[in-house]
C-alpha cells in the first residue's frame, strides 16, 4: 500500500499465472502449453525477422497478420483484431463491449482471469454456477444481462459445450455481446466461428499460445462482426499502437500458414489425452469429458492438493486449485508427451500404491 498508488490498485486482486520454474528438470504439466515446438517454418520466418529492419516499428494495424487469419476463417480483416496474446485481446474486450449497467455473466468456475479485468476496469459481473457435473447451462443465462463470456471449452474443467447450445444462447441473448474464449477449442471442441456472419453480437476470440505452440510469441486475436471488432480497435489505438512486434507478426503469419503442421500436433495432443484419460481411470481417477489439451482429474481416495505435492517430488508439476471447494480436489494436467504421459502415470502408481 502506498500514498502514491491510484485508487484502483488498492483494491486490484491480481491474477496469478501458473508458475514457470527455472529448473528444467521437470516434466511441466501445469500451464496448458503444447509439448511439441512451432512449425519449422515459424523458426525459420523469425531466423529472417532478425535483421537491420528491426529498428524500424513494425505494421501499427498488422494486416499481414489479419489477412492470413482472415484467410485461414474464410473471414475479411475487418472481422479480425490481434493483439499481445488473447489475455490482452480480453482486457480490450471487457473494456469495449463488456462495461455496462447490467452485471457481466460467467460462469462460477471459469478462467480466473474474468474477474480480475472486471476489478481492473470496474465492471458489475455476476457468477452462475455450473451445474453438479460442471457444465455450463445456458437457460441459467437468460436474464437481463450487459454481456457474457466463458470459454468453450471451460477452463479448469476441460468440458465443451455443444455448438447448438451456444446458437440457443445467441438466438435467446440478441442485446448484449456473447464472447466464447477459444483458447483451446482446436483440441477437439466445435468453433463458434461459423456463426460469425449470422451474429452480429458474437465475439470469438482465439490464442496462439495452445493449438500453434506459440505462448512465448504472445499473440492473440478476436473475430467477429466490423462494428466489435472496431470498438477494440478504438481501446488499442488508445492504448498501445505497436502490440504486436516484427517477430510476432513474422512468426504468427507463418504459424497460421503451417495448417498441416498445426493439424498433426493437435492430433498427436488428442491421441495422447485419449490413453492417459484411460491409464488415469485405471488408476482410480474419474476424469471429466476434455475438448482441451489438459484434463480435470480426481481421484477416489486422495486429494488433489496433496497428490499435487507428492507429484512435485517426482519433479512433475500440475495445477491444483484451492477454490472454490468443489474444484479442490481436482488437478489439472497439461497434455504432454507420450512420454511424459508415461513418466506421470508411473509416479501416480508409486504415489497411490506407497
Ligand atoms: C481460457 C483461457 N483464455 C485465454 C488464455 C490466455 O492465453 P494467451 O494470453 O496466452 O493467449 C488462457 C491461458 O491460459 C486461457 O486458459
Amino acid at each position: 500500500m502506498s500514498k502514491f498508488w491510484s485508487g484502483v490498485v488498492h483494491k486490484l486482486t491480481p491474477y496469478v499465472p501458473g508458475e514457470q520454474p527455472k529448473l528444467n528438470n521437470l516434466v511441466k504439466l501445469n500451464t496448458n502449453e503444447n509439448p511439441y515446438g512451432p512449425s519449422p517454418q515459424v523458426i525459420a520466418a523469425l531466423k529472417l525477422e532478425a535483421a537491420d529492419t528491426l529498428r524500424l516499428y513494425p505494421d501499427p494495424n498488422s494486416d499481414a497478420l489479419k489477412a492470413a487469419i482472415a484467410h485461414e476463417y474464410h473471414l475479411n480483416t475487418n472481422q479480425v483484431f490481434v493483439g499481445n496474446g488473447s489475455d490482452e485481446v480480453l482486457a480490450h474486450v471487457f473494456q469495449a463491449l463488456l462495461k455496462h449497467d447490467k452485471p457481466l455473466l460467467f460462469p462460477d468456475i471459469t478462467y480466473s482471469f474474468y474477474p480480475v479485468y472486471c476489478g481492473l476496469y470496474g465492471i458489475k459481473y455476476q457468477t452462475i454456477p455450473l451445474a453438479d457435473d460442471f457444465s455450463i447451462n445456458i437457460a441459467d443465462y437468460n436474464q437481463p444481462n450487459g454481456g457474457i463470456i466463458f470459454p468453450n471449452p471451460n477452463a479448469p474443467t476441460g468440458m465443451p459445450l455443444a455448438l447448438a447450445k451456444i446458437e440457443t444462447l445467441l438466438q435467446n441473448n440478441t442485446q448484449s455481446v456473447v464472447v466464447i474464449d477459444e483458447a483451446y477449442v482446436d483440441f477437439g471442441t466445435e468453433s463458434a466461428v461459423g456463426l460469425i456472419n449470422q451474429y452480429p453480437n458474437l465475439l470469438v476470440t482465439h490464442t496462439l499460445s495452445k493449438a500453434r505452440s506459440l505462448a512465448g510469441l504472445r499473440v492473440g486475436y478476436a473475430l467477429g462482426s466490423p462494428d466489435l471488432i472496431e470498438a477494440l480497435i478504438r481501446v488499442k489505438d488508445s492504448f498501445n499502437s505497436y502490440p504486436i512486434d516484427r517477430f510476432a507478426s513474422a512468426g504468427a503469419v507463418a504459424a497460421m500458414q503451417d495448417v498441416a503442421y498445426f493439424e498433426k500436433t493437435c492430433r498427436q495432443v488428442i491421441a495422447t489425452r485419449n490413453v492417459l484419460i484411460k491409464d488415469l481411470a485405471n488408476l482410480g481417477f474419474e476424469v471429466l469429458p476434455s475438448g482441451a489439451n489438459f484434463i480435470f482429474a480426481k481421484h477416489k481416495m486422495h486429494d488433489g492438493a496433496e497428490l499435487t505435492a507428492k507429484l512435485r517430488e517426482h519433479n512433475i508439476i500440475v495445477r491444483h486449485f484451492k477454490s472454490p471447494n468443489r474444484i479442490s480436489p481436482y488437478l489439472r494436467i497439461t497434455i504432454g508427451t507420450d512420454s511424459q504421459s508415461k513418466t506421470l502415470i508411473s509416479a501416480l502408481s508409486e504415489i497411490l500404491g506407497a
